[in-house]
C-alpha cells in the first residue's frame, strides 16, 4: 500500500490516522519498523517533511537513508526511474518521495514496486501535510465538524490548499477560499465559498490558515509586489483584531514573513505554526506504520 494523495483516503481512514497519530504522541520510541528500511528521496528543498520522515522513521526503530539530488549521481545525469531503482536495490522496505512533477510517486511506486509515501508533488498533494493539519485543529478544538475555517492566499498554486479542499468538507468543516482572483480562479464553480475581500470574511474563522506565495511555481506573477500583498491580504495586527476570541493561526511554513503573514502574528499567541510542526512527526508514524502494515 502506498499514500499517494489524501483525496484517495476515505473519512474513516483519516480518522484512524489522526487516532493512530494522537496515540504516537504518547508513545514516542517504538520498535515497530526495527526490521525495516526507510529512504527519504527528496528532489525538492524541504526543511519539516523531510527532517519529520527521518526521526518519525528512526523513532519507530527503522533504518534510515537520505537521498540528495545535488550530491548524488543526479548531478551525472542519472534519471529518476534509474536512481530508485537504484535506491530499491539496495534493500529498502518504503520510500518517502518529494518531486516537482505531479504523479512522480505514482511512478517510482510502479518502477521500484515498493510502498511510496508521497511527501509533495508539484501542485497536487501532500498528504501527511494534510493529515497534520487536520490534527493540529482537532487537537485544539476537539473537533473538525462545525468549524469554519479560511484558507487564505496563493491557492492555485498550493498542494496543502488542495489537501485543505479535499478533505475539510468531508470531515464536516466549512471551508472559505480567500485571495486576489489570480490565485483562485474557477474553484467557486464546485460550490465552494471563494472571496477576494479578506476584511468582509476574517471575523467569521475559527481558523484562518494561510498560504505562502508559491513564487517557485510562478505565484509572485498573480500579484503586483510583495508590499502590495501585504498590504491587501496579508494578516498584520490591524486584521488580526478582527478575528473573534479563540480562533487560531496556521500556516504549513516556509512562511515569507511580511507578505503573508506579520512578525507579530507568526510569533503571537493564536499561532499553531510550531504546534504543526510537532504533529508532523507522530502523523508520520502513523502513516508509515500504516503504510507497511506494521500498526500494532
Ligand atoms: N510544510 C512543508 O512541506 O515544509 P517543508 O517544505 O519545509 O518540508
Amino acid at each position: 500500500m502506498s499514500l499517494f494523495d489524501i483525496s484517495d483516503v476515505s473519512v474513516d481512514e483519516i480518522v484512524t490516522y489522526l487516532d493512530r497519530a494522537d496515540h504516537y504522541r504518547d508513545h514516542v520510541r517504538t520498535s515497530e519498523l526495527a526490521e525495516s528500511t526507510v529512504a527519504t528521496v527528496f528532489y525538492e528543498v524541504s526543511t519539516r517533511t523531510r527532517l519529520s520522515f527521518e526521526l518519525a522513521a528512526a523513532r519507530l526503530g527503522a533504518e534510515v537513508v537520505s537521498f540528495v539530488p545535488e550530491t548524488s549521481s543526479v548531478a551525472k545525469g542519472e534519471i529518476l526511474k534509474d536512481t530508485v531503482q537504484t535506491v530499491a536495490a539496495m534493500g529498502v522496505d518504503l520510500l518517502v518521495v518529494r518531486h516537482e512533477s505531479a504523479g512522480s510517486p505514482e511512478k517510482v511506486a510502479e518502477w521500484t514496486g515498493l510502498p511510496v509515501v508521497n511527501g509533495g508533488d508539484g501542485r497536487r498533494a501532500h498528504p501527511t501535510q494534510t493529515l497534520l493539519d487536520l490534527l493540529t485543529m482537532r487537537r485544539h478544538f476537539g473537533r473538525l465538524d462545525g468549524l469554519s475555517v479560511g484558507v487564505v492566499g496563493d491557492i492555485e498554486n498550493s498542494r496543502v490548499a488542495r489537501g485543505l479542499i479535499s478533505t475539510l468538507p468531508r470531515m464536516g468543516a466549512e471551508l472559505t477560499l480567500v485571495g486576489p482572483a489570480t490565485f483562485v480562479p474557477g474553484l467557486g464553480a464546485g460550490g465552494l465559498s471563494v472571496t477576494n475581500q479578506i476584511d468582509a470574511v476574517l471575523s467569521e474563522f475559527d481558523v484562518v490558515y494561510l498560504l505562502r506565495v508559491q513564487k517557485e511555481r510562478g505565484g509572485s506573477s498573480g500579484y503586483p509586489s510583495d508590499a502590495e500583498y501585504h498590504s491587501r491580504f496579508g494578516l498584520t495586527s490591524k486584521r488580526e483584531s478582527q478575528m473573534k476570541g479563540g480562533a487560531v493561526v496556521m500556516h504549513a511554513g516556509p512562511m515569507n514573513r511580511g507578505v503573508e503573514i506579520s512578525d507579530p502574528i507568526a510569533d503571537g499567541d493564536r499561532s499553531l505554526i510550531l504546534e504543526q510542526v510537532s504533529n508532523g512527526v507522530p502523523v508520520r508514524m502513523a502513516v508509515m506504520t500504516g503504510v507497511l502494515g506494521a500498526a500494532q
